[in-house]
Formats: C-alpha cells, structure tokens, sequence
C-alpha cells in the first residue's frame, strides 16, 4: 500500500490501524470489509499488507502519531504497541513531489524535505518517471504482488480543467512541455504506469483527468475517488433522499464546517477551499432534483479543534399548505478515524478488483466518495446497494 501524504494524519491512522488490526488488537469498527457479506469476498488479510508512501515534508510518523495522541485520536498503547510497523513504514517513505504552486503552504512545523524541493525543479517528466521508479522499487524490494496506491496529501489549489487533460496524447505533450500539471495527477500517471491500482480519497484532480482514465482502461488497472465521504456529505446524501421520498420542498441547505488539522490549514486558503467546496455543493442538488437549489459550505479553520471537525447544517424545506419548516444537525467527528477505516477498505476493494482482472472507475465504490468517478448518484443508499449487488455478483 503505497500512500501519497505518508506521514499525514490520515496515513498515519492507517499505519497505526491495520497494524493494531493485523496484532488483533482492534475492533475493525467503521469497516464495511470486515462485515457480511463484503467479509466472505476473498480479500486481502491486513497482515500481509506492506505500507509506504511518498511525503513532501520532513519530520516523521512518530511525530505525526504523537500529535494524534495529544488530541484524544491515537490511543497511547497503541501508538505503543505499533511502534516497528511505524518505523518501517517510515524507512520506506521517499521524498515526494510538492504541489506547483503550494512549495510552502503545506508543510507542517518540520518544514518541506530538502529533497522534495530539489525534486519540484526537475521538469514535469522527469517529476514522473522519479514517483514511478519509486513505487517499482517498493514493489520489487518488498516482493509484492500487487501495489495500491492511495492519494492522502493535502488537498490541492483549485486549477480550471486545460483541454490538454482530457486525451492521454495531450497529457504526454503537457508532460514534454513542462507545463503546469497537478502534483496528484502526475502521481496519478505514475502509479498507472507502474500498473498499480488507485485510490483519490483528496478532492484533487489525480485520475479524474480524462487522459488518466484512458491510461487506467488502456493498463486495464481499476480506481476510484473523488474525495472521501466521511462526514457531514455522508449524513447529507443519507437524509437528502428522505426529503426526496416525500416530495417535501428543499428551500435551502446551508452547512458550516470549523477544524484544526493540517487539512483545515490548507482549507484556509481561498484557492484551496475552492477544491474542497466543490465537492461538497455537488450531490444536494442531483439527489434532490434541483438544479438552482441554495445549498452552500463554509468551511473556517479554528485551530484548537485540531482533528475533530465541526459541520453544523441547516436545511429550509415546505410542506404541505406552504407550511415552512427547518431541520437542524451538528456533527463532530475525528476526521482521522472516520476516513481510516474507509481508506482500508478501499485498499482491500481495489485489490480485489485488480486481481479480478477488472479496470476502469470501480463504480461499486461509489457510497466511500463525495464526487464519484462513476455511478450515477450521490444517494448514499443507493450507492451501497450497488456495492452490495457488486459483492453478491462475485459470491454467487
Ligand atoms: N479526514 C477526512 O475526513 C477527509 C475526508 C475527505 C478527504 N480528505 C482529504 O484527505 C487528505 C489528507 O487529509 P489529512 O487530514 O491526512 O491531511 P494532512 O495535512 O494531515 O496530511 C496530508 C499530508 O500530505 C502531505 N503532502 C502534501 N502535498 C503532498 C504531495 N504533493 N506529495 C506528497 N505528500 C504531500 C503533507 O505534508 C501531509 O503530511 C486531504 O486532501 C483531505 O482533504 C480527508
């Protein structure tokens, strides 16, 4: 498992669960692969995953763990108890590629990894061809039969779409030419032409470029992404078609998120937010018919919160005889331990998928996204029935 933002919060959740997972030390809570019927697929057992990763800034996870402890997210014996699996997840990190306009914003207090810096002039081909040796080298050193790789770094600036993304043919010509491409896409064409599988779970543009679907159908490897449903989307596309189902009248929907990770840092750039808050507008409006429906986000970064997020929506909606009305919620969640368990399983399911034989967006993934690749709807129910009918396909 090969993990873009290596030693980041999510990340370093993940290093810390499967390993306590694989020692049999925790509960596989918030996993949807470790229950009937996802569990009788034939996945990968967590213990013979090997992880490692690619990460711009220097420091180390054991840093990065300690400052999950502090905030109530890590538990201390488990940091404790996963202390090797930590280190050797770390010893295999290699300096990864920063963001073209972003050198500074995202570095946490260690400051970006001289060799990231050095690395962000090299052109854009050569960018490339380093992410993908490296990701060949983990598979050949480790002896692995199969890499996936996961997109876990900070989320990018906002970047209107260039023609030149929609064709691979255009792509190579973008990468040529040097001109300006997403880090996440370039790790994207990598780990492609490495012929690993591969997760977006950042709202970074990565393989939703046209050019890199055609890669993953022309390497016949399976992905999936946009952006991870964790939260507050994932409460919002679980009770929008509730509002649906009665034809009640949704006026408005307006939600509000406060955090203090890292993410919300980078959040709290305009360019940044934009990203973000796209992905979050998008599936309101499709699952509750309403093209000019009011729905909004505001997202504010409010540093004591640290990893527990915030998201307080409000949502106008009329009844019968014009009757007005408002539904209220807050959420609070640690924004680690939700997305962990889902980055596991998404691991597992893109596995399974590669050894399946199967390429192209993996639509059955589609309830784990706030923006999927593929699968016609933001309905959370229906997107877990598709992944359930995926599961039953492959048992019968
Ligand atoms: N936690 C959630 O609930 C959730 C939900 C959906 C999406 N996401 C997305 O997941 C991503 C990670 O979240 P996090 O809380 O772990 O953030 P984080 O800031 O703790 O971690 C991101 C890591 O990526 C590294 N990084 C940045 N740019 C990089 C690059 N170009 N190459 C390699 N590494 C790079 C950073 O140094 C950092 O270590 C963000 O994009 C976030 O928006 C999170």
């Amino acid at each position: 498992v090969w993990l873009v933002g290596a030693r980041g919060a999510i990340a370093t959740s993940v290093v810390h669960g499967v390993a306590g997972l694989a020692r049999g030390r925790l509960e596989p809570v918030g996993m949807a692969t470790a229950r009937d019927p996802l569990a009788r697929l034939a996945l990968r057992p967590l213990e013979s995953l090997v992880l490692g990763g690619h990460e711009v800034a220097s420091g180390s996870i054991a840093t990065a763990a300690e400052e999950l402890e502090r905030n109530g997210v890590l538990p201390a014996t488990l940091v404790e108890l996963c202390r090797d699996e930590a280190r050797a997840h770390d010893a295999r990190v290699r300096p990864g590629v920063p963001d073209g306009p972003d050198l500074a914003g995202v570095a946490g207090a260690d400051g970006l990894d001289p060799a990231s810096i050095e690395l962000a002039r090299a052109p854009a081909r050569e960018r490339a061809a380093r992410l993908q040796a490296d990701i060949e080298d983990f598979r050949r050193v480790e002896r692995l039969e199969r890499v996936v790789v996961v997109n876990l770094a900070s989320t990018e600036a906002w970047r209107e779409e260039q023609p030149a993304w929609r064709s691979l043919d255009g792509f190579e010509e973008a990468l040529d030419g040097d001109t300006d491409l997403p880090a996440s896409s370039l790790y994207a064409y990598a780990a492609l032409r490495a012929g690993a599988a591969l997760v977006n779970f950042t709202p970074n543009r990565c393989a939703s470029l046209g050019a890199l679907r055609e890669l993953a159908r022309e390497r016949g490897l399976p992905h999936c992404g946009d952006d991870g449903k964790t939260g507050e989307t994932l409460v919002k596309t679980a009770l929008a078609p509730m509002f649906a189902a009665r034809a009640l009248r949704v006026l408005s929907w307006q939600g509000y998120n406060m955090l203090g990770n890292r993410d919300g840092r980078v959040l709290a750039d305009p360019a940044h937010r934009e990203s973000k808050r796209r992905h979050k507008d998008e599936g309101l409006r499709s699952i509750l018919g309403d093209p000019a429906l009011h729905t909004e986000v505001g997202i504010d970064y409010v540093p004591s919160l640290h990893d527990w997020k915030t998201a307080w929506d409000f949502v106008h909606f009329e009844g019968f005889l014009g009757a007005r009305m408002s539904l209220q919620f807050t959420w609070t969640g640690s924004d680690s331990a939700l997305a962990a368990p889902l980055v596991i399983d998404l691991v597992r399911l893109a596995d399974f998928a590669a050894a399946a034989g199967e390429s192209g967006e993996m639509e059955h993934t589609a309830c784990y996204f706030k923006s999927p690749l593929a699968g016609g709807t933001h309905d959370f129910h229906r997107q877990w029935r598709r992944l359930l009918e995926y599961v039953e396909r492959h048992l019968a």
